[in-house]
């Protein structure tokens, strides 16, 4: 027993197997599944670059979607949301959670990366550190959720090494709702996006981040209209994510493709329909949870 001074102090291990955290009983397997979430279904475009740098690796997607969109909810809220939705991957047994939503990644990151036994990939730094290495006249823009944008997590993580002069960063709230609402290619979503890449154009901004894992799917309208490299997070998180599981020994090692299960806090179907339209391939089997 430790003892602190003279007063004997109690340890996990003198508990009870049943009543120890989790944590202390489970040693993360590389058989164990990775958690991807997001508040809908713009974790997909990460999902889809996991897919295709971790082919065998097996999923659980998490699709808060009765709680979409996450970037105008006060701070606290996400912060709460984010508790329960790692508090689920806990009990899935993951043993890592990849963050694939701008949102949580900015708000939430900070406050929880070091409260669960699995490591947790945010979108931030590897975004950033994306267009750090692309831009060549050192104005880069970003582009993402009100939330993301007022927490100041790529600007700052943008000024690392001097490699950027200035940074042209704009919230972008009506993308999220049009693209869960399926308008992809409508014209009403081109004249938005028109409008909320007048500052960057003006600027001159030669690389931007898509900080919202839902931007995207919005990539061949936005790529009309702006003369900038469009900077997808997901390649280097997806990099990131396949660095810690080789760190931390924890790939799958049996080489058979991976197995992915959904879960959605609201309606299955109408997930499966856009999902597998913005995935490219079909998803089926959506299950519905209460966090
Ligand atoms: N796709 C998420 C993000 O990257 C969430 C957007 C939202 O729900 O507002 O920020």
């Amino acid at each position: 027993m430790a003892e602190v001074g003279n007063i004997p102090r109690l340890t996990v291990e003198h508990l009870a197997p049943h009543a120890r955290p989790m944590a202390v009983l489970k040693k993360s397997e590389p058989s164990a599944p990775i958690g991807v979430f997001d508040s809908g279904v713009g974790g997909l475009s990460v999902l889809s670059e996991v897919m295709k740098q971790l082919p065998n690796e097996d999923v659980i997607y998490l699709a808060d979607t009765a709680r979409v969109p996450f970037g105008g909810r006060p701070v606290q809220e996400i912060i709460k949301i984010n508790h329960q939705i790692l508090n689920f991957f806990s009990r899935q047994g993951v043993k890592m959670v990849i963050m694939a939503c701008g949102t949580s990644s900015a708000i939430a990151y900070p406050k929880v990366k070091a409260e669960y036994k699995f490591p947790i990939i945010s979108m931030i730094e590897p975004g950033a550190r994306a267009a750090r290495m692309a831009t060549k006249n050192k104005i880069v823009g970003v582009i993402a959720t009100q939330n993301t944008i007022d927490s100041g997590a790529f600007q700052d993580a943008l000024w690392i090494e001097d490699k950027v002069k200035e940074v042209v960063a704009e919230a972008c709230p009506l993308f999220v709702p049009l693209i869960e609402g399926g308008f992809i290619e409508a014209e009403e979503t081109k004249k938005v996006a028109e409008e909320y890449l007048k500052p960057h154009i003006k600027a001159g901004v030669d690389t931007l981040i898509l900080g919202c894992t839902h931007y995207p799917h919005l990539r061949k309208i936005l790529h009309a209209i702006i003369k900038a490299e469009l900077i997808d997070p997901a390649v280097e998180v997806a990099k990131e994510a396949k660095g810690v599981l080789s760190k931390k020994h924890l790939n799958k090692t049996d080489p058979a493709p991976g197995h992915y299960t959904y879960y959605v806090t609201s309606n299955p179907l109408q997930f499966e329909t856009l999902g597998s339209k913005l995935l490219g391939r079909a998803i089926v089997g959506v299950k519905h949870v209460e966090l």
